[in-house]
């Protein structure tokens, strides 16, 4: 009897673990950040750990960081004393709008594409990337890769 319970309650368990499928869970490639005005000048880093990015606002507008060392994925560290990223892996730093100057980065951190929702708020999208690769014009100027005039 007890064998025959057991083989049932072990059918059930399985039964069960049918709908719970082993998925991972990704992070949104598309959300909202808030609105032009909640950035200052420089470098933001509040949305670092939960979306990997970092908000830049200059004298051009306001654009985001996709926080990917392009020598090997490494995530650089921003440092406000130094005015620059620096990666921890292999040494590549990078200026505050993510153009590479030292170590073996071969070119600037790609930017996400930006746009304002009918609210007025920044929506980042990040499967679509502007990049400047080596010897090629940078995308980085190209409407969707910063918001000008917030
Ligand atoms: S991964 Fe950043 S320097 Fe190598």
């Amino acid at each position: 009897m007890a064998a025959v319970l057991g083989t049932l309650g072990v059918n059930l368990l399985m039964f069960l673990r049918f709908f719970f499928p082993r998925a991972l869970y990704e992070p949104k490639t598309k959300f909202l950040i808030g609105y032009p005005s909640d950035f200052g000048f420089g470098v933001d880093t509040k949305f670092q750990k939960d979306f990997r990015i970092w908000v830049v606002r200059n004298t051009e507008g306001i654009f985001v960081i996709s926080a990917i060392c392009t020598h090997l994925g490494c995530t650089p560290d921003w440092k406000p004393s130094e005015n620059k990223f620096k990666c921890p892996c292999h040494g590549s730093g990078y200026d505050p709008e993510g153009i590479n100057f030292e170590g073996p980065a071969p070119r600037p951190m790609d930017r996400a594409h930006v746009e304002l929702n009918p609210e007025g708020q920044i929506v980042v999208d990040l499967s679509h990337l502007y990049s400047w690769p080596k010897g090629d014009p940078s995308q980085f100027g190209d409407p969707g890769a910063i918001l000008r005039n917030v």
